[in-house]
């Protein structure tokens, strides 16, 4: 699978400096086209800087839908909630992106979410079979989104035949997932039918995985899926 160029940045602030200039830029278009969009965003610890600044990003949020690229089977006041770390960088109170439609992930953590994805991927459908953007991060170990490697229902999440665009898995635990196994993510599918991908990657050691990643891992079935419409931002 041809590899799309890495896009380096001298320093973090200048890769969440572009990458919000990208971000807003996408949408901007989509709203002037439209009249909406939407944007899917991974948690993590890089894409907070962009969330920031996104947040104070003056655009007709109220025609926003904002939804997540994955979430951990938690409620959303629970420590490793994605919603929750959205709420907090994104969607604070009284910022101009407060104004957006969100999409929550996890509807019930007392249910179990292989039996609730059905209706997420319902909800999520009208937003996420088009997504405007979809910003992820990648792992350590070279998961992206929730795609984590030898995960239960990795196979199906990943296969380009699946109509969904939203799917439960059970990841293998280790260091990477923590104890948050039961995850919920965005599909290959919902990836090839994303307008604008934006992997946001930082320091040597996962720009050498990102680099060295087989077409059959998850970063390399995220170059497959994304295609041409994949953009990779990597600063030290
Ligand atoms: C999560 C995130 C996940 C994230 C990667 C990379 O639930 O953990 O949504 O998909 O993008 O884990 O995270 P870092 O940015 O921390 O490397």
């Amino acid at each position: 699978m041809e590899r799309l160029p890495i896009t380096e940045f001298d320093m973090s602030e200048a890769l969440f400096d572009e990458a919000s200039e990208h971000v807003s830029g996408i949408l901007k278009s989509a709203l002037e086209a439209k009249g909406k969009a939407s944007l899917f965003c991974a948690g993590g610890s890089t894409p907070g800087p962009l969330y920031e600044r996104l947040s104070s990003t003056k655009l007709n949020w109220k025609h926003i839908t904002i939804g997540l690229t994955d979430e951990r089977w938690v409620g959303f006041q629970a420590a490793g909630s994605n919603e929750a770390f959205l709420r907090s960088v994104l969607l604070k109170l009284g910022s101009e992106a407060s104004a957006a439609r969100f999409l929550p992930m996890v509807t019930d953590p007392l249910l179990d979410p292989s039996d609730e994805a059905a209706h997420i991927d319902a909800y999520y459908r009208p937003h996420a079979r088009e997504a405007d953007c979809v910003i992820v991060g990648m792992g350590t170990d070279g998961h992206t989104l929730s795609w984590f490697p030898e995960s239960e229902g990795l196979m199906e999440v990943l296969d380009s035949r699946t109509s969904r665009l939203v799917s439960a898995l059970e990841a293998r635990l280790t260091n990477v997932t923590g104890i948050h196994t039961r995850r919920v993510t965005l599909t290959a599918a919902a990836i090839a039918h994303a307008k604008n991908v934006l992997l946001l990657i930082t320091g040597a050691e996962k720009r050498e995985i990102y680099l060295s990643s087989a077409d059959n891992s998850p970063t390399g079935m995220l170059r497959a899926a994304a295609a041409n419409r994949l953009k990779v931002y990597w600063s030290p």
